[in-house]
């Protein structure tokens, strides 16, 4: 084989020569990018930070399920895992998460839809809540996060949401509506699940911590 080929030409010369075999059905080039994302683990890019806002609070609770029966709003599941950049899962890593409940509203009082929630043995994190409202100091709605852990940068940012009616359904154009958003890579596509009449949204959030 020459020198210098790239992952992608070599695992294309080796599907071409027959060394590497796709079924019908599946794409070459989109198993071949499969592939060699799973060579890349490891090169993970870290989450961009984002402000912390006015209305974080220390020590909120551990419980993952901020939504109680009757709250207005949106029922939506996050969910996530956290790695560094090498994409090692960080086990134990304490997520620290607020958001305004559907009104638009942070809990100043107390700690609703407040949370501090450890990371699973495989890096997991979730926890249930509803969509955030507006509120008339920011654009969009978002989910505050702060995540450390011993040995890594502390990461200060916010999830957004690919649904924000700010967006008008294209995120890609108008992430910068709102200019705190920085990073298009913080709004989230929102998928739809459950039962007609109890619709749930799911958002999948990972994110990725710089070692110290
Ligand atoms: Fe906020």
């Amino acid at each position: 084989m020459k020198q210098g080929l790239t992952r992608r030409e070599s695992f294309l010369r080796c599907a071409a020569l027959g060394s590497l075999r796709v079924v019908p059905g599946l794409g070459l080039l989109e198993a071949v990018s499969a592939l060699e994302a799973h060579e890349r683990n490891g090169s993970r890019k870290p989450t961009q930070w984002n402000e912390i806002g006015p209305f974080y609070k220390r020590l909120a609770p551990g419980n993952a399920q901020l939504r109680r029966p009757g709250d207005a709003g949106m029922p939506t599941t996050i969910s996530g895992r956290v790695f560094d950049t090498r994409g090692e899962a960080l086990a134990g890593a304490k997520i620290e998460i607020w958001q305004a409940d559907d009104a638009g509203l942070y809990d100043l009082e107390g700690y609703r839809y407040r949370a501090n929630l450890p990371a699973d043995s495989s890096g997991k994190y979730s926890f249930d809540s509803v969509m955030p409202g507006h509120y008339p100091a920011r654009v969009c709605q978002h989910i505050h996060y702060l995540v450390t852990t011993p040995g890594h940068k502390p990461l200060i940012t916010q999830l957004y949401f690919a649904t924000d009616p700010v967006f008008e359904g294209d995120p890609d154009r108008n992430y910068s509506r709102d200019p705190l958003v920085m990073s298009r890579e913080l709004v989230r596509p929102v998928t739809l699940f459950g039962e007609p009449r109890a619709v749930h949204a799911k958002v999948d959030f990972d994110v990725v911590l710089e070692r110290l």
